[in-house]
């Protein structure tokens, strides 16, 4: 039987949330996240945990037909990807913030500055378009270390609650974009499991609805 084989993020904020709206609407996985696979009971389904950031190369090869993954992660590797429906939770910003201290006038601040950013796609398109250049140092996580420690003057990251800015003595300063979870489409999907894909998307709709 064809089954439609659906990518999660294997770990963080998008994990519970996504395996709740598969629950909601009637869907139970068998095993937890503790596997890297599992397959449900009561609807043609595979789901896959994967990283983040590895979700969108997954859905361009086709080796996955959907994914819940955030619009922000799409924005920055997967422009290419198909969004089939927004899911309104995991919502957040990402940001430019710089330490509290500067004082900060316009974008052309930027001009020159040394940018930590796990978002540099994001980042330079922004930028681009403000005809401003930055020097930009890539890094995975804990972004909002480098000004403390003299790695970088700004930092480019994911505002959620603003904790993490607050903690670190950052401020946010531009808003590049908004983000919420969204349900992602291979280009590559095959007609049957479009099939699958509509089944869910009717049942997904009616959880949104419900939770309005
Ligand atoms: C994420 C993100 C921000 C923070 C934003 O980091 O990179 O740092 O959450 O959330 P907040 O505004 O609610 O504080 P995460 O904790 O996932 O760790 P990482 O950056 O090391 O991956
Ligand atoms: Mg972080």
């Amino acid at each position: 039987m064809t089954k439609i084989r659906i990518a999660i993020q294997k770990a963080g904020r998008l994990n519970e949330e996504s395996l709740q709206v598969l629950k909601d609407c009637g869907i139970s996985i068998d095993n937890g996240k503790d596997q890297l696979k599992a397959s449900s009971r009561n609807f043609p389904m595979e789901v896959f945990y994967l990283r983040n950031g590895d979700i969108p190369q997954y859905l361009r090869d086709g080796v996955v037909d959907i994914a819940i993954i955030g619009e922000n992660v799409l924005v920055e590797k997967g422009t290419d990807i198909i969004i089939a429906e927004k899911l309104g939770f995991s919502k957040c910003k990402v940001s430019l913030a710089v330490p509290k201290s500067v004082k900060y006038n316009s974008v052309n601040d930027f001009e020159g500055k040394r940018i930590a950013t796990s978002y540099p796609n994001t980042v330079l398109n922004y930028l681009k378009e403000k005809g401003v250049k930055a020097d930009l140092h890539i890094i995975s996580g804990s972004v909002e270390i480098a000004p403390n420690i003299g790695l970088a003057d700004a930092i480019c990251d994911i505002v959620s609650s603003g904790s993490t800015l607050f903690k670190n003595n950052l401020k946010e300063v531009e808003v590049m974009l908004t983000s919420e979870a969204v349900l992602a489409v291979s280009p590559k999907i095959t007609v049957e499991r479009k099939e699958l894909l509509e089944k869910l998307q009717f049942r997904i709709q009616s959880v949104l609805r419900a939770r309005g």
